[in-house]
């Protein structure tokens, strides 16, 4: 064997170091609950009250893009993708929406949702779409989603329409993809003191069945189905303000379902984040349910903050733990909170 100079052994070295900081920068970013969260560009990500898809083995971000520059009589959505859900590429503001029907100045649009129709290859927009109702000053009386369709993920999305899903208000949304890929809307519907799960019709377009009615006044929910069990997440009803958000379990989507519990101590009012959305990673070791919360900062909404913890989930029970830095393994699955 050819004996190695200091030269050989120096450059190997150097490789070797060099691949243990570029696959331990790849599998081992932090995720950092609260923090500022710089994108590609090192601008904080604007995807508040978001939703996510998976398609191949990227991820795509959607969310209020509140940035403080933005103009003031459109609402914004933006985009990011990411193969590990921890470095985050800017796509595109896929919608920068002027008042499409007249609804007046305090128009409101929040929790984008995107879903990908594999029927007609369409990406398909569902959007809260709120403002004041005619004669109103301001406030949320129009109760609505909007629709919004575009061909490539991260194109520009064309608004479609604003309706009232089954015919009901509709405020909070959420979106939850089954694992047989059928899409559902979450909505909450203050007049009937409770919330819907309910299934898109075949293009997307609407919303057309009920599958579930859960009688409890709450929003901003969220569904995940793991280890044979349906679970929501919802938080109460108190505007911006953090509250302790809570817990139900179904054997099937149409339910029953259990009685709501706290997900965290309710003094912590949920660490002071609101749930929007529950991600479910499925990975070669171990699957791993994350909780998306939003820190909302309601006079700088720009600076808003995100609040994403692995859940501690299964038998019926889920807790989400104390905010601390983690880290994610996109490929086994597996979440390292950091002591
Ligand atoms: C929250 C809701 C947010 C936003 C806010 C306005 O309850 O979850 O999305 O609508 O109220 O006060």
């Amino acid at each position: 064997m050819k004996a190695m100079t200091v030269k050989n052994i120096f450059v190997h070295a150097t490789l070797i170091f060099g691949l243990m900081i570029v696959s331990g920068c790849a599998s081992a970013q932090l995720i950092r609950p609260t923090a500022i969260w710089p994108d590609n560009r090192g601008q904080h990500i604007q995807a508040h009250g978001g939703g996510i898809i998976k398609l191949d083995d990227t991820y795509y971000w959607f969310g209020e893009d509140r940035a403080r520059d933005n103009e003031r009589g459109r609402r914004y959505v933006s985009c990011y993708s990411s193969k590990d859900l921890a470095h985050w590429t800017f796509r595109n503001q896929v919608l920068k929406l002027a008042d499409p029907e007249n609804f007046g100045r305090g128009w409101v649009l929040e929790r984008p949702k995107v879903f990908f129709n594999a029927k007609t290859k369409k990406f398909v927009m569902y959007m809260h779409i709120d403002g004041p109702l005619p004669g109103q000053n301001g406030g949320y009386g129009l109760a609505r989603v909007g629709v919004a369709t575009c061909d490539t993920v991260d194109g520009d999305y064309q608004y479609l329409k604003s309706f009232r899903p089954l015919g009901q208000e509709s405020r909070d949304i959420g979106q939850f993809i089954d694992d047989d890929g059928s899409a559902y809307l979450i909505f909450e519907s203050r007049p009937t003191k409770g919330f819907f799960i309910a299934k898109l019709s075949d293009d997307y377009l609407n919303v057309e069945k009920e599958v579930s009615f859960i009688k409890a006044p709450l929003e901003g929910g969220a569904v995940v189905h793991y280890d044979g069990l349906y679970y929501v997440v919802a938080s109460k009803m108190t505007g911006w303000a953090a509250n302790p958000n809570v817990y139900a379990t179904a054997k099937s989507l149409e339910g029953p379902w259990s009685e709501f519990r706290d997900i965290a101590p309710p003094e912590t009012k949920t660490y002071g984040s609101q749930s929007t959305m529950l991600i479910k990673v499925v990975g070669t070791k171990t699957n791993t349910v994350i909780f998306m919360g939003d820190i909302w900062k309601p006079s700088t909404q720009w600076d808003s903050r995100y609040l994403w913890m692995p859940l501690e989930i299964g038998d019926g029970k889920l807790r989400l733990p104390e905010p601390r830095e983690w880290t994610l393994n996109i490929k086994t699955g597996e979440a390292v909170i950091q002591k």
